[in-house]
């Protein structure tokens, strides 16, 4: 299992030092959950605190946009040269043309789908994307629930990546933990983002990744 921490739930007064330490404590990718409070109901952070981010991080960025104007935000973080670029489906008339802009940046190319939304809806993105992002909350903040029926959403989803680009990845975001992540990994789900599990662990965060691995 692939462990992307959400520095959302970091100490933002001591940020490079918190995401120095997933990094040392063995994450895969260091996820950014970029909020405009348009799309969703709260704000973070922009591209002058993600520059910092990306200078102390050895890991590469998995930046999760929840905005209204994706392409805008796109040609925000590109400069940062992020590993992943993730939009949400269900906020882009025309999500194919953004994958391919994304690619052309140098980027890998994330789609994201809400609870709500079924994984047909992006069966013919499949091909020209390099992972998906199942939300298992409601995109906005951190330390929400976990919606179990994102269980079902990612084995559908599994058989349409086997058919259509079986090297495509499944990311789940929203209330993974040590319990529900051993579900997750035999629905096929490749990598975890976690936030408050991650950077709220009684024994440190190291011990978090591991537990999660
Ligand atoms: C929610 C964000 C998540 C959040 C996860 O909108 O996309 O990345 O930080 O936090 P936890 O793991 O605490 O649910
Ligand atoms: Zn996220």
């Amino acid at each position: 299992m692939l462990v992307a921490p959400s520095i959302l739930s970091a100490n933002f007064g001591a940020l490079a030092k918190d995401v120095e330490a997933i990094c040392e404590g063995g994450c895969d990718l260091v996820h950014v959950d970029v909020m405009d409070g348009h799309f969703v109901p709260n704000l973070t952070i922009g591209p002058v605190v993600v520059e910092s981010v990306a200078e102390a991080s050895t890991k590469p960025l998995d930046i999760h946009l929840m905005v209204e104007n994706n392409t805008f935000f796109v040609d925000l973080f590109a400069p940062l040269k992020p590993g992943f670029i993730s939009f949400h489906i269900e906020e882009e008339k025309h999500p194919h043309r953004l994958v391919q802009k994304i690619r052309s940046l140098g980027i890998r190319p994330a789609v994201v789908l809400n609870p709500h939304t079924p994984p047909e809806a992006i069966e013919f993105l499949l091909e020209d994307i390099d992972m998906v992002l199942l939300m298992s909350v409601n995109p906005g903040f951190g330390g929400q629930k976990f919606i179990p029926s994102v269980i079902e959403k990612a084995k559908r989803l599994k058989a349409l990546i086997e058919k259509r680009n079986p090297a495509c990845l499944i990311e789940v975001d929203g209330g993974v933990n040590d319990v529900n992540v051993k579900e997750l990994e035999a629905a096929g789900v490749d990598v975890v983002v976690a936030g408050s599990y991650v950077y709220k662990h009684p024994e440190g965060v190291a011990k978090a990744i591991a537990s999660l691995k």
